[in-house]
């Protein structure tokens, strides 16, 4: 089949080289001509394991090729798919429509013959039904463009996998037609048994929101646990390993710790709360206020216990942070925790050093004023405190006997909860993480109902240190 994809990053590349893959022909299109140039060249302009081979491949096929012009998009395609962002909008909670809408509007004019409109990006729920009223002002006499929602659910650092193996496809259309097309698209994954859900257009847009709210409040859920096992004394990861057995809850996205980040759940459960005030039903979904509130606290937290196993005061002392992008095999920095604690720690006066295997230009891009390196003894080199904020699979490869001959100190706050804690104590290593027992060497964390600032035991000042 013709097929487009709007919008290269995450999502539409990878999009793009996988139905080109599976045998579509397809005309990728973004307006950043940069990114176009580094696709044409095989060049992936993230970084997202397994991509750069799908890239090639497609590429290779002669079924992959890319541009920057919607009107060349709009003589291809008998399917377009938008995967264009919808950031934050500045100011305000809701989800910023203008990328969608300028693909509508620089697309649909130029449309040679009727076709199919299918959103990826995760938009309001009523999108479709918006975008078709304004595609029937603005389609050329005779020409019919119809619109269908079908959401993507890939994560990064999975994005290939998930696409070409999608747990389910979610089709919202409003004709026959639009569903058989959509599943002449996803042929090869129906045949391999892929459920496919087609529906309304309204309710396959809140499934997405629904499904990244749903995640984010399992993972809010466990670090309001972490907070409550300080108080008292208990060990989340214990406690999620517990309750992931009861196969209703499931342990996957329970891992307590510095909480989420990225481009889509933080922003997608404010747009979702910004919605459903619009729809009069905000008090349904108020929770998911709490749910946002409790992970910013976590970055908070995280900031106030390094704070205090510095004895109180930052200013001057060294510390490295461990992962700069908001997850592991990503190189994405939006909202990322991890550089929200260490901007939080170099204010405060810390001397912040930052390490990320893949995230280092992004970081630096995002944040100039921190020092960032892909060096892990150079960014270790000397350091006060360690703070473990993104579980690359290398970290916990890292050895800690030789790591505390490079620190001046060996201190470590696992903010991911991700490390062997025993391994590191074993090499000398005091460790802290929130939601977890204290370390040994550290005051006992059994007694009940004693705040967090009283279990940590503060590194003794440095004398002479003001
Ligand atoms: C998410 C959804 O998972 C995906 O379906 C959707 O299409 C886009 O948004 P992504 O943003 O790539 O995907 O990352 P995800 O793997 O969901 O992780 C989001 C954040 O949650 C990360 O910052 C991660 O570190 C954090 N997280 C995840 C936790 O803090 N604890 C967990 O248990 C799981």
């Amino acid at each position: 089949m013709q097929l487009t994809v709007i919008g290269t990053g995450y999502l539409g590349a990878v999009h793009a080289a996988c139905m080109a893959d599976i045998g579509h022909d397809v005309l990728g299109v973004d307006v950043d001509s940069e990114k176009i140039t580094a696709l044409i060249e095989g060049r992936p302009p993230f970084y997202e394991p397994g991509f750069d081979d799908v890239l090639t491949r497609a590429l290779a096929s002669g079924r992959l090729r890319f541009t920057t012009s919607l009107r060349e998009a709009a003589a291809h395609g008998e399917v377009h798919f938008i995967c264009v962002g919808t950031p934050q909008q500045a100011g305000s909670l809701a989800a910023d429509m203008r990328y969608v809408d300028a693909v509508v509007d620089g697309l649909v004019p130029h449309l040679p013959a009727s076709c199919l409109l299918v959103g990826k990006s995760t938009v309001p729920v009523g999108t479709t039904a918006r975008l078709t009223s304004r595609i029937a002002d603005l389609a050329p006499e005779g020409v019919r463009a119809e619109v269908a929602w079908n959401p993507e659910f890939l994560r990064e650092g999975f994005a290939v996998e998930d696409t070409l193996r999608p747990d389910r496809l979610v089709a919202g259309i409003t004709s026959r037609e639009a569903d058989e097309t959509l599943r002449r698209v996803y042929a090869p994954m129906l045949e391999a048994g892929v459920p496919y859900i087609s529906t309304d257009p309204s309710t396959a847009e809140l499934v997405k929101v629904a499904a990244n709210s749903f995640l984010a409040t399992k993972i809010s859920f466990i670090n309001a646990m972490a907070e409550v096992c300080d108080a008292a004394g208990a060990d989340v990861a214990t406690l999620a390993d517990a309750l992931g057995h009861d196969t209703r809850i499931g342990r996957r996205f329970l891992n307590a710790g510095l909480g989420f980040g990225g481009g889509c759940l933080p922003k997608d459960i404010r747009a979702f709360t910004a919605r459903a005030e619009e729809l009069g039903v905000g008090p349904a979904i108020a929770f998911l206020h709490q749910v946002d509130e409790i992970n910013e606290r976590q970055r908070t937290r995280t900031v106030a216990l390094a704070r205090q196993m510095a004895g109180g005061d930052l200013t001057g002392r060294r510390v490295a942070v461990l992962g700069a992008t908001f997850k592991p095999d990503s190189d994405d920095v939006r909202d990322s925790p991890a550089l929200a604690v260490a901007m939080s720690l170099h204010r405060q006066g810390a001397d912040v050093r930052v390490h990320d295997p893949e995230g280092t230009a992004n970081a630096r891009l995002a944040h100039p004023e921190l020092r960032c390196s892909s060096d892990l003894l150079t960014v270790c080199q000397g350091a006060e405190i360690v703070l473990h904020l993104t579980e690359w699979g290398q970290y916990r490869e890292v050895d800690p006997v030789k790591l505390a001959r490079v620190v001046r100190r060996p201190v470590l706050i696992d903010g991911r909860n991700a490390l062997s804690h025993d391994t590191w104590r074993a090499a000398g290593w005091t460790v802290k993480a929130l939601g977890r027992p204290a370390s040994p060497g550290l005051p006992s964390a059994a007694r009940a109902g004693e705040p967090l600032r009283a279990l940590i035991a503060p590194m003794a000042a440095e004398p002479g240190r003001t």
